[in-house]
């Protein structure tokens, strides 16, 4: 039998054929077994593969592991209304998680959690290859900002060296902003990330 060739070494293959190579190699890993042992599905992301903008949020909650898609509970209709504001939607953008299997009960996702599925969020981020990387709470931040505060941070933009396991490196650009669902119910955050988020657009043509 002749081994099948891998479609990152063809010519022709699309970026979503490439993420769906990537959600591939996460299920032949047998990345964090026991989450995806209590998961109906593994979450890998949502709109347009070919967007300047990706957005980065922590793992899927209940309402995302039943659909497959992630942000589509209350956190995600208040980030559909931020991109509305700031007059985009979700086919603009593209939307993801570090990790892509909902934690039990929605706890925080472990540090091992997270350390297993950062290569594969790194090659998402290869693969898409946007303008600027805006990361939802400190889980995502602080694979980008390890030593930053996000009640210093939040709404900036900065170039950051990223260097992944194999020692290369990637600058990127960062837009750091407060989670929506810590946002969500909290009036002075609230106001705050729509603050933020309204000026991503602009942040970004800045740099
Ligand atoms: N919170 C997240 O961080 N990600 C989701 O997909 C949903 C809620």
């Amino acid at each position: 039998m002749t081994k099948q060739k891998p479609l990152s070494d063809m010519p022709d293959a699309s970026k979503q054929d490439l993420l769906d190579e990537v959600r591939q190699k996460i299920l032949a890993a047998n990345i964090t077994p026991d989450l995806a042992a209590q998961a109906q599905n593994l979450v890998m992301g949502d709109g347009n593969p070919n967007a300047d903008i990706i957005f980065i949020g922590e793992a899927p909650g209940k309402n995302e592991d039943e659909l497959g898609l992630p942000f589509v509970g209350a956190a995600g209709k208040f980030l559909n209304e931020m991109l509305a504001a700031a007059g985009m939607d979700r086919s603009d953008v593209y939307i993801t998680n570090i990790v892509k299997y909902r934690p039990p009960n929605n706890r925080d996702p472990l540090p091992e959690e997270k350390q297993a599925f950062w290569p594969y969020l790194a090659r998402q981020l290869e693969i898409i290859d946007p303008k600027a990387i805006v990361t939802l709470g400190r889980h995502s931040m602080e694979f980008f900002l390890p030593d930053a505060k996000i009640s210093e941070v939040h709404g900036h933009a900065v170039r950051k060296h990223v260097r992944y396991h194999d020692n290369t490196e990637h600058e990127w650009l960062i837009v750091p902003l407060y989670h929506p669902a810590a946002a969500l119910y909290n009036g002075g955050l609230r106001q705050t990330l729509i603050d933020d988020f309204l000026n991503v657009p602009e942040v970004i043509k800045k740099l």
